[in-house]
């Protein structure tokens, strides 16, 4: 396939083509690629329960007692107790009346938004969502009005010009990562929350990264701004803060049950494993209770930690005020080359270019961890204190 071949080319020439690494070992905050330790700065399990022995242990329970895959889809035979069990735990720990279990964050929002809103709808989406976001919107076939990122005039702006322009029975729906993949600037909910109310509109909110780890309890951004009760759809993946893999949609019953019925993420795929259901339970205990306080402050203590590192050395870390740390660096090859010299230099972390930024926004993408130590946040500063001095480019 020879066309495939020149856009592979392409790709090479700009600065754009993909690779993957193989970690040899547990994502720990120091894991080995090619026999060598690494720091990771790249990893999701924000609050290091992907290796934590209480959800290593009940999964392992699970295998003995239930095997290690559901065999079948939900509707058909993939049904299983934990299955019941972990959508129950999700309703009360979220506080709304149900909850559904999709097989990855993306599923959940593909499934929802191409399921709940349809070609009559018009949705509003923050021009940064994420990408399962804006493929959810595309299949729905809804009206969509991107809004310029967190920005509530233009919000504003768009809603009132959808008055005149909706039809009869369509829903205004807007649509929002709680926190920004790319940015790790948080979503302003309290305003949107109120134009939603103002506008008539219905309002999604995705907690992706938030979950476990933002709020008093876990519950993420939506319980740290005290807005949980405003919101209609609340998605959220087990695969980060929770450290397993899964999503999820809580709200209504009559939403919930509407997605049994008709979501297709949902409905025709293999459900989730019986181990990843039981470690996504002993995730939810652990969130919910004083440890997962405990484990909060350590990542908060770290953040603060290493933002004011890299802020001494004059990096932007854009608008952050999350577990994520970007480091904008500009152009795809000004990236690569700063993220060349810290894997050169033992630190594993993600440069990111387009399409996932617009071109002139490339950066590092930093995150934070609850288990990495004192000594790990200060290798890493030693590490871009060193590459401050060595690189000739300013970042
Ligand atoms: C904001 C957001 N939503 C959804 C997802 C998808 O979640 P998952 O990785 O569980 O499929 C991601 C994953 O990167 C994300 O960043």
């Amino acid at each position: 396939m020879e066309f495939l071949k020149i856009a592979i080319e392409d790709l090479k020439a700009m600065n754009n083509y993909r690779e993957v690494i193989n970690i040899q070992d547990a994502q720990r905050p120091r894991v080995h690629v090619n026999g060598r330790e690494y720091i990771m700065l790249a990893s999701s399990s924000y609050l290091g329960l992907n290796t934590h022995l209480a959800l290593i242990h009940a999964a392992q329970l699970a295998a003995h007692e239930y095997g290690v895959g559901s065999g079948g889809s939900r509707l058909i035979s993939g049904t299983m107790s934990l299955h019941t069990q972990l959508e129950a735990e999700l309703a009360s720990f979220l506080r709304t009346d149900d909850a559904i279990l999709f097989n990855s964050g993306y599923d959940a929002n593909l499934g929802a938004i191409s399921t709940i809103m349809t070609e009559k709808d018009i949705i509003f989406s923050d021009e940064l969502n994420h990408a399962s976001i804006i493929d959810g919107c595309q299949l729905s076939k809804a009206s969509l009005a991107v809004y310029k990122h967190n920005n509530m005039e233009d919000l504003e702006q768009q809603l009132k010009r959808s008055k005149n322009e909706c039809k009869d029975n369509s829903n205004k729906f807007i649509i929002t990562d709680t926190i920004f993949s790319m940015d790790g600037d948080l979503a302003k909910l309290n305003e949107i929350v109120e134009l939603a109310e103002q506008y008539d509109a219905y309002l999604m909110i995705d907690e992706a990264h938030a979950v476990g780890v933002f709020g008093e309890h876990g519950r993420g951004v939506s319980e740290h701004l005290g807005v949980e009760n405003n919101i209609d759809i609340r998605m959220g993946a087990l695969s980060k803060g929770l450290g397993c893999v899964g999503g999820y949609i809580a709200g209504s019953g009559e939403l919930v049950d509407y997605l049994r019925n008709k979501a297709r993420s949902y409905v025709y795929t293999t459900s989730l494993p019986p181990p990843v259901l039981a470690s996504a339970l002993a995730a939810l205990e652990i969130v919910s209770t004083e440890p997962g306080r405990m484990l909060r402050k350590q990542l908060w203590d770290n953040v603060e930690v290493f933002k004011k590192g890299l802020n001494s050395f004059g990096h932007d870390t854009m608008s952050s005020t999350s577990q994520i740390v970007p480091i904008l660096l500009g152009s795809a090859s000004r990236t690569m080359e700063v993220s060349k010299y810290l894997f050169d230099s033992g630190v594993f972390a993600t440069g990111i270019r387009p399409p996932t930024v617009a071109p002139d926004r490339c950066r590092l993408r930093t995150t934070v961890l609850a288990n990495h130590c004192k000594g790990d946040i200060a290798d890493v500063l030693e590490v871009f204190r060193r590459m401050n001095e060595e690189l000739t480019i300013n970042c």
